[in-house]
């Protein structure tokens, strides 16, 4: 697993991972991520005049928003570019050790969750400081948090551009569900089979690896109707059980479910009327799934 990932939730296994989660979960929930929003809504970046990369800006755009939401803004923005940028690129540059980058990033952690130790304080940081072991989980999922959200945003910033008459609030949702079911970041998982499984006439033993893709199973036209196509209206209706997995499911549902869903939401409701200019869209593999790029939209006065 590459060092960025390796370590807190993500490295915990069965039976300790469960309740692992129920104490990182809480600060993650709803409830918690509503009391952070005015916080993370104040940290997006100004939307550029003109003619601008989608894709370059997400990613600006993102960083600050975890930034604002995990520290209050008061991480080293450098330091913290420096950290999630190699994440970005293509293998094995994600893979590669760097264990000077990390032990500046977690003395960063250090310095910021004793302040939140002695001052206390309402961010993520301040919620995982006083868990053993939450300085590791606060920077294990930033980086689970940074190109997903930075790629989810991506798209769907591109196909508001593309479709500007869904460019409206009560409309993001869907276009959301649509833009994470063409588009899943996490496109690849594993899991063990719990029992014995007969697939195709192959008898695979309980505790096989199994892979699943969510980009497979959202694009299967015998699941979906007109699977290739950007329809947001399809989310009137509930989706085929199994067959829309963005954030995975089960135990090991992605942690920050509820935190990437209110950022990007509220990005696309702070977004401006945009056209798309050009723009290379076809996904490439890497950790995690993401437009080639660029994205080139403009703001539409
Ligand atoms: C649109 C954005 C995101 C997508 C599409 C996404 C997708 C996923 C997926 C598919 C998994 C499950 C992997 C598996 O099969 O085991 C996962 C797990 C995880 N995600 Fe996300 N994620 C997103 C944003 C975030 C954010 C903002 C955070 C910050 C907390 C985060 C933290 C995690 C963690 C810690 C796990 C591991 C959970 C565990 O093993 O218990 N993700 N994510």
């Amino acid at each position: 697993m590459v060092p960025y990932l390796a370590g807190g939730v993500i490295l915990t296994d069965a039976p300790l991972h469960r309740r692992r989660r129920q104490t990182i979960n809480p600060g993650f929930g709803k409830k918690h991520l509503e009391t952070l929003r005015g916080r993370t809504q104040a940290a997006l970046p100004p939307i550029p005049d003109g003619e601008f990369d989608a894709l370059a800006w997400a990613d600006g755009a993102v960083l600050s928003l975890l930034n604002g939401a995990y520290f209050g803004g008061e991480f080293d923005s450098h330091l913290l570019h420096s950290f999630l940028a190699p994440l970005r690129r293509p293998f094995p540059v994600p893979a590669l050790p760097r264990p000077l980058l990390f032990l500046r990033v977690d003395a960063e952690l250090r310095r910021l969750a004793t302040r939140r130790l002695m001052a206390g304080g309402d961010d993520l940081l301040a919620v995982l400081a006083p868990i053993p072991g939450g300085l590791e989980e606060a920077r294990v999922s930033l980086a689970a948090a940074h190109d997903t959200t930075t790629h989810a945003l991506a798209y769907a910033v591109w196909h508001l551009a593309n479709h500007p008459q869904w460019h409206a609030p009560p409309h993001h949702p869907a276009v959301l569900k649509e833009t994470l079911r063409l588009h899943p970041p996490g496109w690849m998982g594993s899991r063990r089979l719990k029992c014995e499984l007969d697939w195709n006439g192959v008898k695979l033993p309980r505790g096989t690896l199994a892979l699943y893709a969510p980009y497979l199973s959202a694009r299967d036209p015998q699941l979906w109707d007109a699977p290739q196509q950007f329809r947001p209206e399809r989310w009137e209706h509930k989706p085929p059980a199994w067959a829309y997995l963005p954030f995975g499911g089960g135990e090991r549902l992605c942690l920050g479910i509820h935190l990437a869903q209110m950022l990007i939401l509220d990005v696309l409701s702070a977004l401006p009327s945009l056209r798309a200019v050009r723009g290379d869209d076809s996904p490439v593999p890497g950790i995690t799934l993401g437009p080639r790029g660029p994205l080139m939209v403009r703001r539409v006065s």
